[in-house]
This record gives structure tokens, sequence and C-alpha cells, in this order.
């Protein structure tokens, strides 16, 4: 594997955790996605193990629910050789009333180097990566950040658009407001050139929206003209409270994004969706299964860039005298 790049001369990552994008400078962020595309090599080939990460201990703790970013991690840290240990929520002892305090305590009292974290907490990571020395991954938290998912978001635009988003438009299309995606994409596309619009109905933007660095909307086809990449977002039901939508077919005829709507958009705009989607409500299926939509290109790309997170984290004590 080539983990030289043209940064690393003068590049020197300074983080402990990762927390959110929004702790991150363009050169991080440039480093790391150059660091993922030298991952994806290897895991294109026939044997996809290095041994980067060898004696090195992956916790992935997962309050939430999760099938990409879960499984990404795991076969990401599998494939650098490091061992991994999963916790759920459910068969855990958070089921019997177990703190998020004792919980990390109890981890970290098993040596790991890396834990990754999925809570429904808004500063769950926060709260561990002050509690714990081992680095600590956010896999998303609440409402408020899903860095990695952002990070991959913008690999998978990358290999369409180059390194360079100056000029391009996304729109960020469904429900902003209980959106962990939508905040953390908004700094990085921001960061790396892009402009966003930001569309859904109003009771489903969050207030500050308007200080956001964003073009806002709610009308979708005003929103669609002229974007190169439009990204869907589930309804997050489970965190709306009752009384946000009319209803699911009220909100399906008025922002899924059907092909006549894509139609709107610059020729070729591309779509994302950070998954699982809902067929039929914020995504028609033709768009779904078109050849613009890069939801898989967006999975393979998770595992790179959990590759060059877990990397960078876990050797990041290297040099130091054991
Ligand atoms: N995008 C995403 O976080 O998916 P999962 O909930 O399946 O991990």
């Amino acid at each position: 594997m080539n983990t030289d790049t043209q940064h690393d001369a003068q590049y020197a990552w300074k983080h402990k955790d990762l927390l959110d994008v929004s702790q991150l400078d363009k050169d991080d962020v440039q480093h790391l996605l150059d660091l993922a595309v030298s991952f994806q090599e290897i895991n294109n080939r026939s044997v996809k193990k290095v041994p980067t990460l060898k004696g090195k201990t992956v916790i992935l703790f997962f309050a939430e629910n999760s099938t990409r970013t879960k499984t990404s991690f795991d076969v990401a840290a599998k494939r650098l050789s490091a061992d991994t240990f999963s916790l759920s929520k459910s068969g855990s002892s958070i089921n019997k009333g177990e703190t998020l305090k004792d919980t990390g305590l109890t981890l970290q009292a098993m040596h790991p180097d890396v834990i990754v974290i999925r809570h429904s907490s808004s500063g769950a990571a926060e709260y561990l990566s002050k509690l714990l020395p081992c680095s600590i991954v956010n896999g998303g938290d609440g409402w408020h950040a899903h860095p990695t998912q952002a990070l991959l978001d913008s690999y998978a635009l990358r290999t369409v658009w180059g390194p360079d988003f100056t000029g391009k438009t996304l729109l960020i299309l469904g429900d902003i407001e209980h959106s962990r995606v939508a905040r953390s994409n908004l700094y990085l596309l921001n960061l790396l050139g892009a402009k966003v619009r930001l569309c859904s109905p109003r009771t489903l933007l969050p207030r500050q929206c308007g200080q956001w660095d964003c073009e806002v909307y709610t009308d979708i086809n005003e929103a669609l003209k002229g974007v190169d990449a439009v990204m869907c977002l589930r309804l997050q039901l489970e965190r709306q409270e009752a009384g946000l939508l009319p209803d699911l077919s009220e909100y399906s005829r008025r922002y899924c994004l059907t092909k006549e709507r894509l139609a709107l958009a610059n020729p070729g705009a591309y779509v994302l969706h950070p998954g699982p989607m809902n067929r039929g409500y914020e995504i028609a299926d033709d768009v779904a299964d078109s050849k613009q939509c890069l939801v898989l290109d967006q999975v393979s790309a998770g595992v790179a860039v959990r590759m060059a997170v877990l990397y960078l984290l876990g050797t990041r004590n290297d040099h130091l005298p054991a």
C-alpha cells in the first residue's frame, strides 16, 4: 500500500479523536481522502488484508441501530488486521441501567486503541473523548454529527467531480431538522468549495438554518434548478415529534425525488442518499436504481474512508517509546 501523498512531507495528523468534520481543516480532509484512495486499492484486491493495525483493538459500541456504519467499520478494521469487538444496546448492560460513563470506563479497562460510538444523544462521543484516553470516533450522535458519513460522501463526489468542488452546487433534500448527516455535510462541502442548498417542509427546517452558509428552500422545483447533485435524506420518524408532517403520502407527493423532478437539475446530476432509503417516500425507485445514483459507491467509499480514519487514529502514538 502506498500511503505517501503530496501532503506527507509537511503534514501531521494531530487529532486524538474524530468527533465531527468541523474539527478538520482542508489539509486534514485532503490527506484523509487521499489515504482512503490508497486503501480502496486494497479493497479491490483478491486478498483484502494488510498488517497495518495488527495488535490494535477497535471496539464498536453501537447504542443505536446501524447496518452501513457498523459493518463498514468492522470490515475496515479487519482489513487492517485490527481485532474488533461489538457492543450493541440490546444484549448489553445498558439495558440493565448502566450509564454511558460506566460503560465507557468498562470498555477502556480492556485497553482498546479506538472506540467507535453511535448514540442517540448529541454529544455522547465528545463526552467519552474527554473521559477516556483511547481514540473516540463518532459514528453518529443524535442530530449533531456523522463525520465519517460526510467524508465518505465527499469521497464518492471526488470520484466524479475531482478534488476541488468549486463551482458545484449540491442540494440536501428532506428531513434537515433531525439530520446529523446534513449538518456534517454542510460544513465539509463548503470547506471543499461547493455551494449547498437545503430544501424541506418548513416544519423540518432547523430554526437557525438562516444563519448557515447555504441557501434554504421549501419549494423543491425551485431548489432543484441548476444543481449538480442531490443528497436525499431519510425521514427520521423515530426522532420526530407528532404533528411535524401532515402525513407521509402528502410529504411524498411534495418532496419525493422523482425522475421528472430530477430533470430540473443540471444534466447528469448525481444522486446520493446516506441510507437506509425509504423508497417511494423521499426517493423514487427509478431514481434509486438509476446510473446517476451513487448510493452503493457511497457504501463502498465508506470502507476505504473508515480504514483511513482507523489508520490515522490507531497509529497516532506509534512513534512514542513503548
Ligand atoms: N448512513 C448510515 O449511517 O447508515 P446506517 O444507519 O445503516 O449505519
